[in-house]
């Protein structure tokens, strides 16, 4: 028997919030490549569309929906654009998230508290309540949230963001005890700090760069395509009995 197949995942639908680039795109490829039909999402429709196309030219299966995973219609039309492309959904990645400010936490305004909120949290349950529509009924399907080792230990500067996240470490062990019953397996992921969009800034300033290479045991910061592995995993039938756990992919920050 080959081992390698129970991460097949054959024949599975999946949608990637947030795949238009960075993490979630790494993703989207990485479930593509393992061969399920993947639809590829971003606020963005130009940016979308060419992440699909990019599965597409690779002989994956691929549909683009822009959508803002804060707004419940938009959430719904990506549910129901997938189901009518796919007819089904087995995986959904809740990865869509910002961090667009760094600041002292006395600093930050309500507004930007709520924008950080509507979009890393309240995001994340519109997706899972609209997916549980369809994985309820079918009585199966994986749910993957990528939190971030900000869930667990504190990062100055970043208060709303940590806190989003912290409540996405939550939100996914009630959900997978919830809906374990229905064998519906709910996991998160936790990745340290990886060079993409999100950590451009910090990456740009030497200082803040440094301080952050010394924080992780590993001695360098990840790629997009080092949180792949994970999430194929936790998708496939490798991981049928792991249901509300946090997956660390961070150079071994957290053990320290
Ligand atoms: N990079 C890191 O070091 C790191 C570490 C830990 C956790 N994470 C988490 O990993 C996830 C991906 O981060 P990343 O670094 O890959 O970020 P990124 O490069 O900035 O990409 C973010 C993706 O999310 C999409 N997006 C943003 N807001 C959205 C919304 N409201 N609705 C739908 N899509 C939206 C973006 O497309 P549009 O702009 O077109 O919408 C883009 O595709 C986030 O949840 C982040 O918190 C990242």
């Amino acid at each position: 028997m080959n081992v390698l197949r129970q991460f097949s995942l054959e024949g599975k639908v999946a949608i990637v919030t947030g795949s238009s680039r960075g993490i979630g795109r790494a993703i989207a490829e990485g479930l593509a490549g393992a061969g399920a039909a993947v639809t590829v999402n971003g606020r963005d429709a130009e940016t979308t569309q060419a992440a699909a196309s990019a599965i597409v030219a690779a002989g994956g299966q691929s549909l683009a929906v822009a959508a803002d995973v804060s707004n419940s219609t938009d959430v719904d039309r990506l549910i129901d654009a997938t189901l009518e492309r796919f007819r089904r959904l087995d995986i959904l990645v809740n990865n869509a998230g910002i961090s667009p400010y760094y600041k002292a936490a006395e600093t930050m305004t309500e507004t930007e508290w709520d924008e950080i909120m509507r979009v890393n949290l309240k995001g994340a349950f519109l997706c899972c309540h609209a997916a549980g529509r369809v994985m309820i009924p079918q009585e199966s399907g994986r749910i993957i949230n990528i939190s971030s080792i900000g869930g667990t230990v504190a990062l100055p500067r970043l208060l709303a963001y940590c806190s989003a996240k912290g409540a996405i470490n939550q939100l996914t062990r009630v959900l997978a005890v919830e809906w374990a019953p229905h064998h519906i397996l709910v996991n998160a992921i936790a990745p340290g700090f990886i060079e993409t969009d999100l950590t451009k800034g910090l990456r740009e300033n030497p200082k803040h760069l440094d301080s952050l290479i010394r924080q992780v045991p590993l001695g360098r910061l990840g790629q997009p395509g080092e949180i792949v592995g994970a999430a194929i995993y936790l998708a496939s039938d490798a991981a049928s009995y792991v249901t509300g756990q946090l997956l660390s992919v961070d150079g071994g920050w957290l053990a320290l």
